[in-house]
């Protein structure tokens, strides 16, 4: 089996991170999704791998190589734009040849991972089946309507009014007869190929689709807030280590991960918290649920339930929570007496000030 993994997309909801780096890229617990994605996919006995890239290719590559690091064959596969899920079907057709594969949206996360369902699928090969998972509002996702034998009937994407709890979380398993099915789709009203048309194509012409439940925990990370919370669950599996400095002043508390050359200095850390390589934390509270990046410099400040990307740095601010901060931002006390508070902000960025 091969995996094709889709990287490409637009990412609009997850401005302003977005205008600058590719969603997949974003950082949950200190590696970006998509190593936690191919992590997945290598799991499950894959080793060639397709990666669907878009106009962000080059911060993709640069990130994941050929992805010998992760112990995998990465392809890399160019998409112009972003014109659907069964669109990067169409454009890997060489890529697959007429192998089976899973297809993985490249960021959605699956950390308990799916083993079970692949071995099922390589059992019994139906022409396609897909992974579903019970949602409390379906209606942003795929949603798969079953019949009382867990047999697909329809499958609708982002329906105004779900007939079914259960949505298609991004981890799809194909044998070829679903490049038939690409091939015999039109654009949705999005105008996009839908892989969710796709394999209605296949069920209407009587071809075997089945469901499987997925059980574990599951976060399309499109926005902010589901980063946030998947980087508070991930967070959960992290073990103290302690490889950089930590000085007599400081107290950590909890599964906290000082990595190498990073420097705590008369600070509390309560974990799971992880302080990236190179880090300087000073005269500061971190944690808890919170992921610092390599190289940051956090200052006389207050962080928890946040996610801080490589380079920034952060002086002087207490009280922060549920923050994403960007690659070498800046947040925090201006240089010298200053009469007024002063923003450089970009675009789609939000600040939000307590009252
Ligand atoms: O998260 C699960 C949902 O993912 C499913 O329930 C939906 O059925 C499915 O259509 C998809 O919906 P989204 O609107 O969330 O898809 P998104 O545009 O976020 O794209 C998913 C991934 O695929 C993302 O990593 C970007 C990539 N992608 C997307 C498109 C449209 C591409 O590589 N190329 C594309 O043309």
């Amino acid at each position: 089996m091969k995996a094709l993994v889709l990287s490409g997309g637009a990412g609009t909801r997850l401005r302003p991170f977005s205008h600058s780096m590719p969603k997949q890229l974003i950082p949950i617990a200190n590696r970006p999704v998509l190593e936690h994605v191919l992590d997945k996919v290598r799991e499950l006995g894959v080793s060639e791998v397709g990666v669907i890239v878009g106009d962000r290719s080059a911060q993709i590559v640069a990130a994941i190589g050929d992805g010998s690091r992760l112990g995998l064959k990465v392809t890399y596969i160019h998409q112009d734009e972003p014109r659907g899920l069964a669109h990067c079907v169409v454009l890997a057709r060489e890529f697959l040849g007429d192998d089976d594969f899973v297809m993985y949206l490249g960021d959605n996360m699956l950390p308990d991972g799916v083993t079970d369902i692949a071995r099922e699928f390589t059992q019994e090969r139906p022409a396609a089946q897909v992974v579903v998972h019970k949602v409390a509002d379906p209606r942003s996702f795929g949603v798969a309507e079953l019949d009382r034998d867990g047999r697909i009937e329809r499958l609708v994407e982002k329906p105004a009014e779900p007939r079914s709890d259960l949505a298609l979380i991004g981890v799809y398993f194909f044998t070829p007869a679903i490049h038939e099915a690409v091939g015999a789709i039109s654009p949705s009203a999005r105008g996009e190929l839908e892989i969710t048309d796709a394999v209605q194509w296949l069920v209407t012409q009587g071809a075997q689709v089945t469901a499987s439940e997925y059980s574990g925990y599951w976060k399309d990370t499109g926005r902010v807030d589901d980063v946030l919370e998947c980087n508070s669950k991930l967070l959960e599996g992290v073990v103290s280590s302690v490889q950089g400095e930590v000085d007599a002043a400081s107290e950590l508390i909890g599964p906290v991960v000082v990595d190498k050359g990073a420097r705590v200095l008369a600070s509390r850390i309560v974990g799971p918290v992880i302080v990236g390589a190179g880090t300087t934390v000073e005269h500061s509270r971190i944690g808890p649920n919170t992921s610092i990046g390599v190289d940051c410099v956090l200052r006389h400040t207050s962080i928890g339930s946040s996610i801080v990307l490589e380079g920034a740095q952060v002086t002087g601010v207490q009280g922060l929570h549920g923050s994403l901060i960007g690659r070498m931002a800046c947040v925090g006390e201006a240089e010298g007496p200053a009469p007024h508070h002063r923003l450089v902000v970009g675009d789609h960025t939000r600040i939000e000030v307590a009252a």
